[in-house]
């Protein structure tokens, strides 16, 4: 089948209540018809996601968002006009007709129009938003390639969108409107910088006691394999009797001992780095390692989302 014929046959799906994988510029998402409260349902099930973790509901055009949401504020407006399509949701009021399922009773909505044409077709051709999580079992690392879902989730799913691997590489930017203060939920595939450049300060909190996305669990992103993220020589040596896989942002310096090792990008590149970081814990979690040591990255730009992803990976919360 042709990716139009494949598109057309994925948008009956959505419309007939069924799930449906595809790809955005940030992961594959797990699809249903954000109006069907039914399909939203399997979405949960496959998951094995807790119905307290609202989803993220996706259009295909910024003129949809009026009849989704109560108000939209003028920044939120100034984003979706900057940013959209692109990795940024944004928290509103919800409009009563949208069902509970979606946003887990709460009385907002969380909305993104993503850069990506397999998954502006679709949601086009079903003629509805699709409400979507990542298309991974929950709590683990979200997917980046068709490949990643069909491993986990395959014949679970109604029908798997291939469109390679995804550009971006980390979730979506979350930002709420719900309070005078724009608020960070989540760093993702915008920074922080280029959102304040448009809208001036947003509020952010720490990684521990942020007032949370409900899904926010401080344990996520997790691979089976425990990750620490205190890197240096002398840890190194604690773990020299150890199966050790290295996951490094730039090529080291010092000479390592330790194999395997999965670089995010020899020249330093953040936005390199996130396009391979889920990818790489993958390969790394393959290897039946008893550790993967991470080292940090530079906290600006990008580099906020991955740190964010590595912490929650190696955290030993729940
Ligand atoms: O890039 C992305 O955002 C991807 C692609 C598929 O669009 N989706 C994604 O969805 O990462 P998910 O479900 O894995 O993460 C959505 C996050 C969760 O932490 C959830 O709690 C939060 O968004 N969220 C959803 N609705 C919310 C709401 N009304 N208020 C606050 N947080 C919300
Ligand atoms: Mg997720």
């Amino acid at each position: 089948m042709s990716d139009k014929e494949t598109i057309h046959r994925a948008a009956e799906i959505i419309k007939e209540g069924g799930i449906v994988a595809f790809p955005t510029e940030t992961v594959y998402g797990l699809g249903a018809d954000a109006f069907n409260p039914l399909g939203v349902a399997r979405v949960f099930e496959v998951k094995r996601r807790p119905y307290f973790d609202p989803l993220i509901v996706h259009v295909a055009n910024p003129a949809n968002v009026k009849k989704l949401v109560k108000e939209t504020p003028s920044n939120a407006k100034k984003l979706i006009e900057r940013f959209w399509p692109g990795p940024l949701t944004i928290v509103l009021l919800k409009e009563e007709n949208i069902p509970d399922i979606v946003t887990a009773g709460l009385p907002t909505l969380a909305i993104r129009m993503p850069n990506h044409p397999m998954a502006l077709a679709l949601i086009k051709e079903s003629k509805c938003p699709i409400a979507a999580p990542s298309a991974n079992p929950f709590g683990y690392l979200s997917p980046t390639t068709a490949e990643h879902v069909r491993d986990q989730l395959g014949d679970q799913v109604d029908l798997i969108l291939d469109g390679g691997s995804c550009p971006v590489g980390v979730e979506s930017t979350i930002v709420s409107f719900l309070e005078e203060k724009p608020m960070l939920l989540r760093p993702g595939g915008v920074s922080l910088e280029e959102i304040e450049s448009v809208i001036g300060e947003v509020g952010t909190s720490p990684f521990e006691d942020r007032p949370t996305a409900p899904g926010m669990l401080s344990k996520h992103y997790a691979p089976r394999t425990p990750i620490v993220l205190d890197w240096s020589e002398k840890n190194l040596d604690l773990y020299k009797d150890k199966n050790v896989g290295l996951l490094v942002f730039q090529e080291p310096g010092n000479d390592l001992k330790f194999r395997p090792m999965e670089i995010l990008s020899k020249r330093g590149d953040l936005r390199e780095a996130a396009a391979n970081l889920f990818a790489a814990i993958r390969r790394l979690d393959a290897l039946n390692l008893d550790l993967i040591v991470a080292t940090p990255i530079p906290e600006i730009g990008l580099g906020r989302a991955i740190m964010d992803r590595l912490r929650r990976a190696a955290s030993k919360g729940e």
